[in-house]
């Protein structure tokens, strides 16, 4: 069991801050005369009933998901995407100016824009070349000389590439790093493999977050979910906005949490339109590389990905160019689409070949 002060970690500053109190939260339970929060008590302009404030820490999904994951409520953190959960972590551990964090470009790159916008240091450690697995010793190298390293960033599977991070590895970080280690699951329900929110009970430093955003398909409700330790949640929740989740959204995930088969079918349908894309692009000449995928997307290099991404966009079609991205020269990056898109965007790329 890895042993971790949070309290040593935390901003000072946050240690002894009071969470904002919100009207809601004093009185527990829905009977009543509500006269606390300053709504308007006849109803909506808008029409239905929109009048009353949500529930600021969005217990009764916490309590569902709770069950399913088999941690306790309060390990669980639930954000505006989970763009807001990495935003709320950053703000809460790191302070401007001063820590850092550190990431493996190529990787999803909100890390670096909330660290950036909040005027943290930002450490890049690049994946191997073509593996795109960790590097792990330049990452301990750097683990010895900064101090001020407060989180480190793990995408896995990692958002470009496609790949899972070898656990190993990540397990080595854990072990020895000090600061928090963050895994990124958003696509780990392609993968396959068991989530480290099931390790949570041996590292105080592990951070996971996952999102209602890919299998769930549910990116416009804006719903994601940080597990980590009581403390670190307790953190987030003191600086927090107290209604970041609105109620339409906690709806929608109660809904969805009661009918997880429906993921299941939708993640079995999408990695058949994995394998499908894979094997047809491979037999395009045009097509140099593509790489193995634990994921709901492809990566894939061609000689000109500037051009190439101007055709399809020409026809339509809309991938991610990639090729500015460091080790990723020549690459695009196409999302799983249903059936008919994918064939579609084969039979384009073959035109193009031709
Ligand atoms: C790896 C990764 N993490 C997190 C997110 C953010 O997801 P959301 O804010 O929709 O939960 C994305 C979005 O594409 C992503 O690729």
């Amino acid at each position: 069991m890895k042993k971790i002060n949070i309290d040593e970690l935390v901003r000072p500053h946050i240690l002894h801050m009071k969470p904002y109190s919100s009207a809601r939260l004093e009185y527990e339970g829905n009977d009543g005369v509500f006269l606390d929060a300053n709504e308007n008590p006849y109803g909506s302009v808008s029409g239905g009933q929109h009048n009353r404030y949500p529930d600021p820490l969005q217990m009764q999904i916490k309590e569902k998901l709770a069950k399913v994951e088999q941690v306790r409520e309060e390990q669980i953190f639930l954000g505006n995407g989970s763009d807001e959960c990495i935003d709320v972590l950053v703000r809460a551990f790191c302070e401007p100016q001063k820590d850092a964090i550190l990431v493996c470009p190529p990787v999803f790159s909100m890390y670096e824009h909330v660290a950036e916008a909040q005027h943290i240091d930002i450490v890049r450690v690049l994946l191997q070349p073509e593996t795109f697995q960790l590097d792990m010793p330049a990452i301990r190298s750097k683990i010895a000389q900064m101090p001020n390293l407060k989180i480190i960033f793990i995408c896995s599977p990692n958002n470009p590439t496609g790949n899972l991070i070898h656990a190993d590895d990540i397990e080595a970080l854990l072990q020895e790093f000090s600061g928090l280690v963050f895994v990124d699951e958003a696509y780990l329900d392609f993968s396959g493999q068991t989530s480290w929110v099931h390790r949570l009970q041996e590292f105080d430093n592990l951070v996971v977050i996952q999102t209602f955003s890919k299998s769930y398909g549910m990116a416009d409700a804006r719903l994601g979910i940080l597990y980590a330790q009581e403390r670190v949640v307790h953190f987030m929740n003191t600086i927090k906005l107290p209604y970041n989740v609105n109620q339409y959204s906690q709806e929608l995930a109660l809904k969805a949490l009661d009918k997880i088969s429906v993921k299941d079918q939708y993640v079995s349908e999408l990695t058949a339109g994995r394998d499908y894309l894979m094997n047809e692009l491979a037999f395009i000449p045009l097509v140099q590389k593509v790489y193995p995928s634990d994921a709901n997307y492809i990566l894939f290099r061609v000689q000109d990905a500037n051009a190439l991404y101007a055709y399809l966009i020409q026809h339509k079609i809309i991938v991610r160019n990639r090729d500015s991205a460091p080790l990723l020269k020549g690459c695009l990056r196409v999302s799983v689409g249903t059936e008919a898109e994918n064939q579609r965007f084969i039979s384009v790329l073959k035109q193009y070949s031709n």
